[in-house]
């Protein structure tokens, strides 16, 4: 019989993701992507609440799995911090126990504080998924990223994918080299030195001292933003000295039609990104948000039977 579970019923890092985890998650992407656009209706999640417990803002990860817990037939609830009786002394751990009390089954999780949902997922026995935990993770973000970049050339293995900009307080970057390392991807980065992790050789990747090096060398660049809520001040001489570095123009794309460009968002157009770019096809930024919805869904659903077939 066909393996319909995952091998851990809940998603820290990309590290708690196998070859075969990935392979299926991928192709529950595809049954749904297919089935929901001849109007089919699912029910994965009847019985289900998902708590997404955002302490930090998102507009795409927390909108998106709101949209992919509903359309799996399941129940969701928003928990602010900033309106929550955390404000008042209570503890996060009261706050999971008391959210559990109420019959809430799936926590997503994004937080500042580097690791929070593993102390989350070790005090509870419901499914806890990091939607991104300070600069440390954002796994289900990678997940869409290389099942887009999966869906555009067809395959991952050999790929050459750059990394571009600010690589150090990147969660999206962490989680996307473990995963794209582990399907056959060859990864570089490119930024100032003052972003780059000090000791990157330790992840076996290139590195490019100009975003044009880095074009001639890759098939994918993925563009960060500038993350200047993680960030000491002073880490780059100016915005524009950065941008004539490492921002990806209208006439730096033209040299390359074929490369890909992805980035996570939110953009800061005129920093990293010129704002005529998205007119290229080969910027898959709408993409990678569409498939976030997809992704997310395949991964509830995948967690969901995981999570009964332990319960056995
Ligand atoms: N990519 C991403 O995490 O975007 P949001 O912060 O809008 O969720």
């Amino acid at each position: 019989m066909e393996k319909e579970v995952l091998s851990k019923p809940y998603l820290l890092s990309s590290d708690d993701l196998t070859i075969e985890d990935v392979n299926l998650i991928f192709d529950r992407v595809k049954y749904f992507e297919y089935h929901y656009s001849l109007g089919a209706t699912f029910n994965d999640l009847n019985g289900y609440t998902v708590a997404l417990a955002f302490f930090e803002p998102s507009t795409r990860t927390r909108i998106s799995f709101e949209i992919a817990a509903k359309r799996l037939g399941g129940n969701t609830i928003l928990f602010s911090s900033a309106t929550s009786s955390l404000t008042k002394g209570e503890s996060l751990l009261d706050t999971l126990h008391t959210i559990e009390a109420m019959d809430v089954q799936i926590f997503v999780v994004r937080h500042s504080g580097c690791g929070v949902p593993l102390f989350l997922q070790r005090n509870t026995n419901k499914i806890v998924i990091n939607a991104g935990d300070g600069k440390h993770e954002h796994p289900t973000q990678a997940l869409l990223d290389s099942y887009t970049i999966l869906k555009h050339f067809g395959y991952i293995n050999g790929l050459k994918v750059c990394i571009v900009g600010d690589v150090l307080h990147s969660r999206v970057a962490r989680s996307n080299i473990i995963l794209l390392k582990k399907l056959g991807a060859q990864i570089a980065f490119s930024g100032p030195g003052t972003l780059i992790p000090r000791h990157f050789s330790i992840w076996n990747v290139n590195f490019f001292r100009t975003i044009d090096e880095a074009i001639d060398w890759a098939d994918v660049i993925m563009l960060l933003r500038l993350q200047n809520e993680r960030m000491d001040s002073g880490l780059v001489p100016s915005l524009s000295e950065f941008s004539r570095l490492y921002g990806l123009t209208v006439e730096r794309i033209s040299r390359k039609p074929e490369l890909v460009v992805l980035h996570p968002g939110p953009v800061n157009y005129g920093i990293e990104l010129q704002y005529e770019a998205p007119s290229f096809p080969n910027v898959l930024i709408q993409t990678q948000v569409t498939h976030g919805v997809f992704v997310r869904m395949a991964l509830l659903s995948l967690l969901v039977k995981t999570y009964e077939s332990r319960a056995k």
